[in-house]
C-alpha cells in the first residue's frame, strides 16, 4: 500500500534568509572523517507538523489560487479528462480497501455460513487490491507522461523568453532550478500529494469506523488496541525523525592532502590533461604521488562526502529509542497473558485474533503516520506549485519599448544611422566601466571599425547596440531614435550581429544556420546559398551528413557490452572514455571542426538573414572579430566579401588587429581602457600621430 513516486517528503530549498555555516547558535558543525559538516539546528521544531502551524497555514492558503489555475490547466490538457478520472475513481476504491479487509479480518464464532462469507471477503479484498494496484500502475504513468509534457513547454518558454541581464542573475536561475525538478513534475506530484491526502484521510476515517465497531464488541480489545497502536506508531515517528533531521545542512573539507589526491585523479580521468600528462612524463611521476598520498589520507577517509554521511547516518540510527520499541512491541503479547493468567475462564480475545489486531493497528499507524507526513509537506508542495507559475512571469531588465521601427521597411535597406551619446556602463555586479563617456556618430550606410586591445570595450558597444545590456549613462541613438523607445523585437529584427563568443547550437549544422532567420527556416537554397557566401558550404560539403551533421549530438547512445573490436557504432565513433567518467556508456558524437570552420558557419548564420534575403528588414550588420581564428587569406577574402555584401547597410566590424579593414572605414574608433581614444578616417588618425599611428606602424611593419 506504499504508493511510490513520492518526493514531497524530501526536504526541497525552501527557505528564506541565509545561511551562515559560522553561526554556533544555529549551526552544529561536526567532523566526519576529513569532511565538516554543518547542520541547521531546529530550535523551533520547525519540521514536526503542528509547530508553526498558522504560518504554515497562512503559506497554504496564499498559493491556493496557483492551485486551482493548476488543476484547471490540468483539466485543459486534452487526453487527461479520461486518465484523470479513472486514475481518481481508482485511487478512491483503494482507499477504502484496508477498511473492508479489516472488517473481513475478525473472526466471531464458528459458524460455518459466516466463514464462508469472510473467505469470499477476503480473497475478493485481496483481489480488488491487486487489480486496483495495477490500474492505479496503468494509469499513472500515461497521466504524469502527459503533465509533464504540457508543464515542459511552460518552463521551456519561461527559460526562453528571458533575457541576457535576467537570465544570468544567480537568483533567477535558481528560482528556475527550483521550478524544474528533475526526478519528476511538480504538477504531477502536487496531484498525488492531494489525492494522496483525500485517500488517507478515508482511510483513516473508514478504518477507524470499524476497527471501533470491531473492538466494541470484545472485552479489552481497546486497551489491546491502545498497546499495540502505541508500539507500531513509535516505530514510524523514528524513522521518520531520521528522515527530517538535518534538513539545511553544507559540508566541506579542508583537508589539503584529499583535495590533492581528488585532484590528482581528475588529471588522470579526463582526456582533456592526456597532452600534458604524456608530453610532460607525468604518468609514474603522478602515480607515485597518488600513491603516496592516499595513503596519508587512509581508506577510511578517502571517501566522498555522501558516501561518508551514509556510513555515519548508520551509526546514528542503532540509539537509544530503538531499545525501548522492542519491549514496547512485545507489550500487547504480555498484557494479553497477564489477563489471560488472571482470569482464565474469560479469554478476552483469542490469540489468533490478537495477532490480526497487532497487524491492523500497525497498518492503521503507518496510515495515519502517512497523513501527518503529507500534510506536513503540502505547504512545500503548494510553493513549489506557485514557483512552477512564477517562473513564467519573471519580469525582464531589459523593457520594451512601444515605438514600431523601421518607421519605412525600403529606406531600412539603405542603412541606418547609428549614434553614441556619452555612454557609460558597467556589467552587472562588476564595479568597473566597461565603457566610459562613449560618442560618436555614424551615418547610414557607413562602416566603422572599432580598434583596440583585449578588454579595452569593444564587444561591449556591440552588445549595447543589440540590448543585450541597457547603457547606465547616456543614449544609443537609432535613426535619431533613442533604442529604449522602440520596440525590442523590432529592433533586434533591424540588427544582424555576429558576437565574439557566438556559439554552435545543439543541432544540425543546416539549422544552426538556417536559425539566423526564422522567417525562412525551412528554406533549403536560402541556407545553401547562406553557407556559399560565408564560405562554409565546401567544407560542409565533404562531411559524411553534409548539412545533416551535428557537430555535438544533444543525444547520447547507450550501449553496453559490446566487443573490444567495435569502434564505431551508428555510424559515428565509440567514446570508452566516457564510460570510465560517468558508468555511462555513450557514443562521441559529431565531427569536431577547426576554428576557422566554426567561423565560417557563424558568419553564414548572420549572413542567412542580413544578406540573402532581399526583403531582408536588416540595416545595421555588427561583427565582433569575425576574422579571429582566420587564416590572413580567410580574413582578406571575407572583408572583401562583407563589402561587396553589405550594399548600403550600415556595418560595424571590431577587430583587435590593424589594416586590411580599417582603411576603407569611414570612421574608426580606437579604445583603450574603456574609452574611445582616437575617432576618424585612417588618414586622420596617421596624420595625428597617436597611438592608432603608432601602433598602425607596428603592425604594418610585422606585414611587410
Ligand atoms: N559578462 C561580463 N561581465 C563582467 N565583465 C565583463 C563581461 N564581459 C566583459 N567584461 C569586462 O568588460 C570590459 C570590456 O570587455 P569587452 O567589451 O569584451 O572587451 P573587448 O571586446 O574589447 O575585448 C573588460 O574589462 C571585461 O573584463
Ligand atoms: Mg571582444
Amino acid at each position: 500500500m506504499a504508493r511510490s513516486g513520492k518526493r514531497w517528503g524530501q526536504a526541497r530549498s525552501k527557505k528564506k534568509g541565509t545561511f551562515n555555516p559560522d553561526d554556533p547558535r544555529r549551526v552544529k558543525h561536526t567532523r566526519i572523517g576529513v569532511w565538516d559538516l554543518y547542520e541547521e539546528q531546529n530550535p523551533d521544531f520547525e519540521h514536526i507538523p503542528g509547530s508553526s502551524w498558522l504560518e504554515k497555514l497562512l503559506e497554504a492558503y496564499a498559493c491556493l489560487p496557483y492551485l486551482l489555475r493548476m488543476l484547471r490547466d490540468i483539466l485543459s490538457i486534452r487526453s487527461c479528462w479520461f486518465l484523470l478520472v479513472s486514475y481518481l475513481a481508482a485511487d478512491f476504491l483503494h482507499s477504502l480497501l484496508p477498511a473492508a479487509s479489516l472488517w473481513y479480518n475478525q473472526t466471531r464464532t464458528v459458524d460455518k455460513n459466516q466463514l464462508f462469507h469472510i473467505c469470499g471477503g477476503r480473497i475478493a479484498c485481496t483481489l480488488g487490491r491487486r487489480l486496483l494496484n495495477h490500474a492505479l500502475q496503468e494509469l499513472r504513468g500515461p497521466l504524469s507522461r502527459r503533465l509533464k509534457q504540457q508543464y515542459s513547454l511552460h518552463l521551456f518558454h519561461a527559460r526562453a523568453r528571458l533575457d541576457l541581464p535576467t537570465f544570468e542573475d544567480p537568483m533567477v536561475q535558481r528560482q528556475l532550478e527550483e521550478a524544474s525538478s528533475t526526478s519528476g513534475s511538480i504538477a504531477w506530484d502536487t496531484l498525488v500529494m492531494a489525492s494522496g491526502i483525500v485517500s488517507t484521510s478515508i482511510q483513516v476515517v473508514s478504518q477507524v469506523t470499524v476497527l471501533s465497531q470491531v473492538l466494541g464488541a470484545q472485552q479489552d480489545g481497546f486497551l489491546l488496541a491502545v498497546l499495540s497502536f502505541s508500539a507500531s506508531l513509535s516505530e514510524w515517528v523514528t524513522r521518520w525523525t531520521v528522515l527530517a533531521n538535518g534538513q539545511v545542512w553544507a559540508a566541506t573539507t579542508k583537508d589539503k592532502d584529499y583535495i590533492r589526491m581528488v585532484g590528482l585523479k581528475h588529471v588522470v580521468n579526463n582526456t582533456e590533461h592526456r597532452k600534458e600528462l604524456i608530453a610532460g612524463n607525468l604518468s609514474e611521476f603522478m602515480t607515485s604521488e597518488f600513491k603516496e598520498i592516499s595513503e596519508r589520507v587512509g581508506p577510511d577517509n578517502a571517501v566522498d562526502f555522501m558516501e561518508m554521511r551514509r556510513i555515519s547516518r548508520g551509526r546514528q540510527r542503532f540509539g537509544f529509542l530503538t531499545f525501548v520499541q522492542d519491549p514496547l512491541r512485545e507489550l500487547p503479547q504480555i498484557v494479553f497473558t497477564l489477563r489471560a493468567v488472571q482470569y482464565p475462564a474469560s479469554m478476552p480475545v483469542s490469540l489468533a485474533s490478537l495477532n490480526l489486531l497487532q497487524q491492523t493497528t500497525s497498518q492503521f499507524s503507518y496510515t495515519l503516520w502517512r497523513f501527518f507526513e503529507q500534510t506536513g509537506s503540502v505547504t512545500e508542495q503548494l510553493a513549489t506549485v506557485r514557483r512552477l507559475y512564477n517562473v513564467g512571469q519573471i519580469p525582464n531588465r531589459i523593457p520594451d519599448g512601444k515605438v514600431p521601427f523601421p518607421e519605412d521597411a525600403q529606406k531600412i535597406q539603405h542603412g541606418v544611422a547609428l549614434e553614441f551619446r556619452n555612454v557609460s556602463f558597467r556589467y552587472p555586479g562588476s564595479e568597473q566601466y566597461a565603457l566610459r563617456d562613449v560618442s560618436f556618430k555614424l551615418s547610414a550606410g557607413q562602416l566603422c571599425v572599432i580598434v583596440g586591445a583585449n578588454g579595452s570595450g569593444k564587444s561591449t558597444i556591440l552588445k549595447l547596440v543589440a540590448r543585450l545590456y541597457d547603457a547606465e549613462e547616456g543614449q544609443i541613438l537609432l535613426d535619431g531614435h533613442d533604442i529604449r523607445t522602440l520596440r525590442l523585437y523590432d529592433l533586434r529584427q533591424a540588427i544582424s550581429v555576429l558576437f565574439q563568443d557566438y556559439t554552435h547550437f545543439p543541432l544540425s549544422i543546416r539549422d544552426n544556420i538556417a536559425l539566423g532567420d526564422p522567417a525562412h527556416f525551412r528554406d533549403d537554397d536560402r541556407v545553401r546559398r547562406a553557407a556559399e557566401l560565408g564560405g562554409a558550404a565546401e567544407f560542409v560539403g565533404r562531411l559524411p551528413e553534409a548539412f545533416d551533421t551535428y557537430l555535438e549530438r544533444p543525444v547520447r547512445d547507450y550501449f553496453s557490452g559490446i566487443p573490444e573490436g567495435t569502434t564505431s557504432l551508428f555510424g559515428r565513433n565509440i567514446d570508452y572514455s566516457g564510460v570510465r567518467g560517468a558508468g555511462g556508456m555513450s557514443t562521441r558524437s559529431g565531427p569536431t571542426l577547426s576554428g576557422g570552420q566554426m567561423q565560417r558557419l557563424a558568419v553564414s548564420r548572420t549572413f542567412m538573414r542580413s544578406v540573402v534575403s532581399e526583403d531582408a528588414k536588416v540595416g545595421l550588420l555588427l561583427f565582433d572579430e569575425p576574422s579571429a581564428s582566420l587564416d590572413p587569406t580567410a580574413e582578406h577574402d571575407l572583408f572583401a566579401r562583407l563589402r561587396e555584401l553589405r550594399g548600403n547597410k550600415t556595418m560595424v566590424f571590431s577587430s583587435h588587429r590593424f589594416g586590411n579593414l580599417t582603411r576603407h572605414a569611414d570612421l574608426i574608433l580606437y579604445m583603450n581602457d574603456s574609452v574611445v581614444v582616437e575617432a576618424g578616417t585612417h588618414d586622420e588618425l596617421l596624420k595625428r600621430q597617436g597611438e592608432y599611428a603608432r601602433l598602425w606602424m607596428l603592425q604594418a611593419q610585422a606585414f611587410l
